[in-house]
């Protein structure tokens, strides 16, 4: 028994633990980068083994990383701890990561760093240690034995107080090195020093003190120098703030606030350094109304060529002046950047002071059609290439391009995202534009104010139904999300190489419309509502070309007609037949309708259908009239029906023997006694009901011709019926049952059931024959 609970528990564990292990595995990719971010794990995972290359655990619940939990994982490059709750760290964790390149241990719970952690990282590139809760670096130096190390961040806004010299010991060059003090209190004075180079340093320091020697111990090292979160730039402060005549090229201030007072001195200050090329000002405040003063006393600004202002809330911009105290100082600028800073207008004195500038930017930004003309005035900017005026509030496209025509050598404007919902028949652009921005711009038609010098045009996010403009030069067209239903022409728009009219409603396009845009290499039709034609399936599955050319083939063209192929990929959308060969489908079925018609006429033909339908028509008729009295119309004897064939021998020889004979017949003939003018059936009819016996005259001719007549049921005289005698027959020659046509069904009954008179050729007995028949008449 407790044999048995023992297996159990074994197996239980066993099968646990492959459990997981195969669980784990599912976070992988194909280099083994497993991802177990932000699956609440209060551990390291066990059964890491050394094929595993990166690893991420960040923002789960770990306190703690162990000796035994990353042992085997000794091919890690890559180890993400980030947003824990790490405590405590085994001082041989991390010893068999002789491979790992980026390790983060940010935001955890930290609160002393060991020495013995990092010893063995002999490959460690990236580490990152801020945001925990550790007070200073430790006693001995961190980063002594890492010597690739070239990205470094570290420390916290809390409890970071104490900088020393010995913390940076071991590291000569650094990419970048962020440190995040704003409770700093304590720098030993030449800490940084040691550092022999910093591309890019960010200093998130609170204390001016501090922060001034600091700067002072990496004048000579750094290239580009960062100051985040500073809130108060007071005088006193940066009077003594100075970067030498140092090797700094670029300098950023991020989430600062500026007054009119602290942007002239550090103007001041920046102006001292000799090799600054760029500077940018991002995320920050100004409360200011630009009245720079002590940049009068400034000849220029150096070396300086680049300002990048980004995202900059302005209290009084409102008020804020022409700046005339720094426009001397523009002269070289050549790229201004002042994105979301709510730039209304530029005077036109500042703007004329750009000498160099090739490069504007100001999107994002509070700029009119009425102040465009002071901003873009007449010599303004002469240099500028390239002009960024998207999400202003413009809606005159024509004044935007008078505004910048001057400018012999302009090339590019991005104008998107403003308001140019219609535009002039013409404009006049300065000659050398190239590119042409207009994108979401609410423009329901293009005209020909679009410049025909154009190589790349954005009209993306219009209203545009159609798009048939001339640019003979245009090499990139962008058209998405639009309302197009057909492709561009291209016999306006030849040289075209690239055109992405993704999200339209294009329905198709065929081998005619591409094959004339001789130089495309990329068209980008995905996302349309492409109709599913056969003619269109059958050129788009068909070669190879077109799948090369097509961008997002084949997963982002779908059919949305007809209702069979909806939602299909064109590329494996079939038709069937009909859908695809109606034509032929429908001449095929005309010609089986015309086979089937001659088939009918034949048969009818053959089968006399004519006839029964005369015939039919004829009895229709007889119905309808009303039925007489047979009594008392009677005038004749009888009716000879006979056929032409043989009238030689019923008026010549029968009739003669009949109406002379004593007491004479009554004979009625159709050719004396038929009524002239009247329908011969209803003659036949009538002669009928007005004689006693209705006398067939049979043979092969009158069979041939003249039964016809009587054969459809004639019911209506009970003629044919077997017990009645008004029909009386002459077999005039001898008639063979087989030659009598099958359709005359009656006459071969008439002929089987009654006795018929037969004329004989021998003429003594045809006294016989006449007796016989002057009996049966009368009978
Ligand atoms: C890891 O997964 C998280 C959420 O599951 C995701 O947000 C993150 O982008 C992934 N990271 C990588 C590198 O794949
Ligand atoms: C960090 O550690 C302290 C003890 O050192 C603990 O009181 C605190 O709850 C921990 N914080 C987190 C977020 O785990
Ligand atoms: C300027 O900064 C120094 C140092 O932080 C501070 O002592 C002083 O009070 C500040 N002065 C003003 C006017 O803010
Ligand atoms: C702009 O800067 C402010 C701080 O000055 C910041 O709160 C805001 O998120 C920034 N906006 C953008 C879009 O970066
Ligand atoms: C113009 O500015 C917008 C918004 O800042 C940006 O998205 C766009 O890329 C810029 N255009 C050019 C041509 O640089
Ligand atoms: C225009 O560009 C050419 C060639 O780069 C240059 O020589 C010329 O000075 C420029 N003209 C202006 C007004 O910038
Ligand atoms: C045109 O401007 C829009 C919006 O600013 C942008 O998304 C798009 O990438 C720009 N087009 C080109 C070709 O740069």
């Amino acid at each position: 028994m407790i044999k048995s609970v023992w297996s159990f528990w074994v197996l239980s564990v066993v099968g646990a633990a492959s459990l997981s292990a195969q669980h784990l595995r599912r976070f992988c990719d194909a280099s083994y980068f497993c991802n177990y971010s932000a699956m609440a794990l209060d551990a390291i995972p066990s059964g890491l083994t050394d094929d595993i290359t990166g690893l991420n655990l960040a923002s789960n619940a770990i306190e703690q990383v162990s000796k035994m939990d990353l042992k085997f994982a000794v091919n890690l490059r890559t180890l993400l701890l980030h947003s824990n709750r790490i405590q405590t760290i085994n001082d041989d964790a991390f010893r068999f990561l002789v491979k790992l390149e980026h390790l983060d241990l940010s935001k955890n719970n930290l609160t002393h760093l060991s020495p013995s952690w990092f010893s063995h990282l002999s490959s460690l590139r990236q580490l990152n240690i801020k945001g925990n809760k550790y007070s200073h670096l430790g006693g001995t130096p961190l980063f002594s034995d890492l010597q690739k190390l070239r990205f470094l961040y570290l420390g916290n806004d809390a409890y970071f107080s104490t900088l020393r010299k010995q913390d940076f010991e071991g590291i000569s060059i650094l990419e970048e090195l962020e440190i995040e003090a704003q409770s700093l209190r304590q720098y030993e004075q030449g800490s940084l020093k040691s550092i022999g180079h910093i591309d890019h340093i960010i200093l998130n320091v609170h204390s001016p003190h501090t922060l001034i020697q600091i700067t002072h111990d990496i004048t000579n090292s750094v290239v580009c120098f960062e100051l985040r979160n500073i809130q108060s730039l007071n005088s006193s402060y940066l009077r003594q703030f100075s970067l030498g005549s140092a090797a700094v090229q670029k300098v950023i201030l991020r989430n600062v606030v500026l007054s009119d007072y602290s942007a002239g001195e550090i103007a001041l200050i920046l102006s001292g350094l000799s090799q600054l090329h760029e500077l940018e000002v991002v995320d920050s405040r100004f409360t200011g109304v630009g009245n720079l003063k002590e940049l009068q006393g400034l000849h220029s600004a150096g070396t300086l060529e680049v300002i990048t202002v980004r995202n900059l809330t302005s209290d009084l911009f409102f008020s804020v002046t022409d700046f005339s105290t720094v426009r001397h100082l523009l002269d070289k600028i050549v790229r201004l950047t002042f994105e979301n800073t709510k730039v209304f207008m530029v005077p036109c004195e500042l703007s004329k002071s750009f000498h160099s500038l090739e490069y504007l930017d100001f999107s994002v930004n509070l700029l009119q059609d009425l102040t465009m003309d002071f901003s873009f005035c007449m010599n303004s900017f002469p240099k500028l290439r390239t002009l960024n005026i998207s999400q202003n509030t413009l809606s005159d496209l024509g004044n935007v391009a008078t505004r910048l025509a001057h400018l012999v050598n302009f090339t590019t404007l991005d104008a998107s995202r403003n308001n140019f919902n219609r535009m002039p028949k013409s404009c006049t652009w300065p000659q050398s534009l190239k590119f042409l921005n207009i994108s979401g711009c609410k423009i329901n038609s293009l005209t020909t104010c679009i410049p025909q010098s154009l190589e790349v045009l954005d009209v993306s996010s219009n209203n545009l139904n159609y798009f048939r403009l001339s640019l003979p030069q245009l090499r990139e067209l962008y058209i998405t999300n639009n309302k197009l239903t057909t492709l561009p022409d291209a016999t306006f728009i030849s040289s075209v190489q690239l055109m992405v009219v993704r999200e339209n409603k294009l329905v198709d396009f065929s081998e005619e419309q591409l094959g004339k845009f001789v130089q495309l290499e990329m068209l980008d039709a995905c996302t349309n509502s492409f109709s599913c034609s056969c003619q269109f399936l059958s050129f788009v599955q068909s070669g190879e070309g077109i799948s090369k050319v097509l961008v997002g083939w084949p997963e982002n063209y779908i059919c949305d007609s007809p209702s069979t192929v909806k939602g299909k990929q064109v590329q494996v959308a079939q038709l069937s037949l009909t859908e695809c060969h109606r034509t032929l489908v429908v001449f095929l079925i005309c010609i089986l309708m015309l086979v089937m018609l001659m088939v009918v006429a034949i048969l009818c033909y053959k089968l006399h259908a004519i006839w029964y339908m005369k015939m039919t028509w004829a009895w229709l008729q007889a119905k309808r009239k009303p039925r007489r009295d047979l009594n008392k119309e009677i005038c004749y004897d009888a009716f000879v029906s006979y056929s032409e064939h043989d009238s030689g021998w019923v008026e010549n020889v029968m009739v003669q023997e009949l109406e002379q004979a004593n007491p004479p017949f009554k004979l009625c003939l159709h050719k004396r006694d038929f009524m002239p003018g009247k329908w011969i059936v209803d003659n036949i009819i009538d002669s009928i009901e007005k004689s006693y016996k209705t006398l067939f005259v049979l043979s092969k001719h009158f069979v041939q011709s003249e039964w016809c007549k009587y054969e459809l049921d004639f019911s209506h005289f009970r003629l044919f019926d077997e017990n009645n005698d008004a029909a009386v027959l002459i077999l005039l020659e001898p008639i063979q049952e087989q030659t009598i046509p099958k359709r005359f069904c009656k006459l071969r009954r008439l002929m089987n059931t009654k006795t018929y008179l037969e004329w004989p050729r021998d003429d003594n007995q045809q006294q016989i024959f006449w007796f016989n028949l002057r009996t049966a008449l009368k009978s």
